[in-house]
């Protein structure tokens, strides 16, 4: 049992929430998810605690350096369109990750948070992340986390401006968006690297991404130290093996663990939820991204907001066909879980997984 430190120092709540303000302002890499694990833990015994930390979560943290448009961004030559564009994360979007792809990039983040650490010990902080993955899973997401918890602008090279651009000059202005990377303090983001980078000998489009690659392989080899290049793909097998090996860090994404999409429900639904109903959601998931699991809540949350009716039933409703792919052991299971937990009823419950009451009733005696 933890002891209620609170009561003895009785911190008060204007303290309290200036504290967390501090804490939801602040780059450190983590802040943020700790904070929303903090809200989650209070929410059932210290409502009020929790209703705060998620006041001062939706402030979100603010950018440490100056935001807009850099006035001389690279333009295509030809379309005077601009060939990056400069964004910054809007606050409480935190990628949820497994800790095997969220330590490295945690500490990727900390080497150039402390550079002159590394310095003193004559060492430069990674330059470039490799990472990969299948759609939807949050590398993008993770890119912009990156360079916000650095406190640096992202730099997204807009691939398609690139690639729209007349033949010949592709190269030109890929160059172009790398030297105004290096002029400026910022993280530069390659998404979808795939779509220039495609193996050289893909017989389709030789020439043009042929020379692409090369003027992309120079490119990193003179990436300067101190900055940080980040690039994802959704396709690492059509990527030239010369270019995987340029970078320093390369990290696959895996399809969310029932953890995190446990977390993802939760953060994704915004209010308090049992644990076993976060559980149930989690295991009607598994396999699916977090993409697709906060498209599918924030559609049930419009449709609950309309009908007047519960977002976790709505949820379930759109995605009931689910339970009949499950085992019926782990059916049965789930729906005891939901009838303990979720405060629906046994009908509601019975109609969304096809569990007899009499079963529900049968297997919650047993649990
Ligand atoms: N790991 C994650 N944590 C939190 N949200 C996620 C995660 N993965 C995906 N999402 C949600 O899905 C959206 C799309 O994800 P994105 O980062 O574009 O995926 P990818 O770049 O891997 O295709 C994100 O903006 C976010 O709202
Ligand atoms: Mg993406």
């Amino acid at each position: 049992m933890t002891k209620n430190y609170a009561d003895q120092i009785s911190l008060s709540r204007a303290d309290l929430v200036h504290l967390l303000g501090l804490s939801a302002r602040s780059a450190a890499p983590g802040a943020q998810t700790s904070l929303r694990r903090m809200a989650r833990r209070y929410r059932d015994n210290n409502p009020d605690v929790a209703k705060a930390i998620v006041e001062t979560l939706r402030e979100g943290p603010t950018r440490s350096v100056a935001s807009g448009q850099s006035l001389d961004a690279p333009l295509d030559s030809e379309s005077k369109l601009p060939l990056i564009r400069e964004e910054s994360l809007t606050p409480q979007q935190q990628p949820i990750l497994d800790a095997g792809v969220r330590a490295p990039l945690e500490q990727v983040i900390e080497e150039h948070v402390n550079g002159s650490r590394l310095l003193e010990a004559g060492l430069a902080p990674t330059g470039t992340v490799l990472l990969s993955g299948p759609p939807g899973v949050g590398k993008t997401l993770a890119a912009h986390w990156m360079a916000q918890s650095i406190g640096l602008p992202l730099f997204v090279l807009d691939l398609s401006a690139v690639m729209n651009s007349l033949l010949g000059q592709t190269g030109a202005n890929i160059k172009r968006v790398f030297d105004h990377a290096r002029r400026t303090p910022s993280v530069l983001f390659l998404d979808e690297i795939d779509a220039v980078a495609k193996k050289r000998d893909d017989n389709a489009e030789v020439g043009e991404l042929k020379r692409l690659v090369t003027v992309l392989l120079q490119e990193i080899d003179n990436w300067p130290e101190g900055s940080l290049l980040v690039s994802a793909t959704n396709h690492s097998q059509l990527l030239d093996p010369a270019l995987w090996r340029r970078f320093d860090v390369i990290l696959e994404f895996p399809l969310p663990s029932l953890d995190s999409l446990a977390e993802g429900a939760a953060t994704f639904f915004d209010a308090p939820m049992p644990q076993a109903t976060l559980r149930m959601i989690a295991k009607l998931y598994e396999g699916e991204t977090l993409s697709r699991l906060e498209r599918d809540v924030l559609r049930a949350r419009r449709t609950a907001a309309l009908r007047g009716t519960d977002p976790v039933q709505a949820l379930l409703g759109a995605v009931h066909d689910r339970f009949d792919s499950m085992p019926v052991r782990d059916r049965g299971r789930v729906a005891a879980d939901l009838s303990k937990h979720a405060g629906l009823s046994q009908r509601v419950i019975s109609e969304l997984t096809g569990v007899s009451r009499d079963t529900i009733r049968k297997y919650s005696r047993a649990t």
